[in-house]
């Protein structure tokens, strides 16, 4: 796994102050496209949702910031013994900037510190290639497993 190599990106667990903005990136465009389930999520469904995943012992929803400017949200759901699934997105005005790779390395870093040794695995749509290219910048590799058109990374 790589350091992460942008000092000013820091991780906050989530709460429901952020209720807002995690609805805006998660109804953008692109980040429903990268979803299992593609359609918009209504105010009501998304602040029963969210209490449900802060409430949820199995789950970490994190806040990436930078200078103190929330920029994107990892997830970590937890799949069974020391093993996560992560899903990532970051808010669409700082895409592209290589940022995510940091995000990602950052919040496996989190989570090894209370769970040492974590698989982790990352389930990306086929041809959501930044999404493939940012993961493997962030040291996962592609596994032989595809499930229902999503490619299956681990690290
Ligand atoms: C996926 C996501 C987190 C990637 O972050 P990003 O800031 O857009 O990507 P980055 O700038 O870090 O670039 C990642 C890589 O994709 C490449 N890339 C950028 N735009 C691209 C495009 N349109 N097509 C293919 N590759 C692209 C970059 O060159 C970079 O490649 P490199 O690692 O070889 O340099 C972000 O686009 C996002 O939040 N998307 C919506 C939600 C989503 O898809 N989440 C992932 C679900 S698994």
């Amino acid at each position: 796994m790589l350091p992460a190599d942008s000092p000013e990106m820091t991780l906050r667990p989530a709460s429901e102050a952020d209720t807002g903005r995690l609805l805006e990136w998660r109804n953008d465009p692109d980040a429903r496209t990268a979803s299992r389930n593609i359609a918009e999520v209504g105010a009501a469904e998304h602040t029963a949702w969210l209490a449900a995943v802060l409430a949820d012992p199995n789950r970490q929803l994190l806040i990436g910031e930078l200078d103190d400017k929330p920029v994107g949200q990892v997830r970590f759901d937890r799949l069974g013994e020391n093993r996560y699934e992560i899903s990532v997105a970051l808010a669409p005005a700082v895409r592209g900037q290589g940022l995510s790779s940091s995000l990602i390395a950052l919040a496996v870093e989190k989570l090894h510190e209370s769970s040492p040794g974590a698989k982790v695995e990352a389930h990306v749509r086929e041809g959501n290639d930044r999404s493939l290219a940012a993961f493997r910048r962030a040291g996962f590799q592609p596994s032989d497993t595809e499930m229902d058109g999503f490619q299956v990374l681990m690290a």
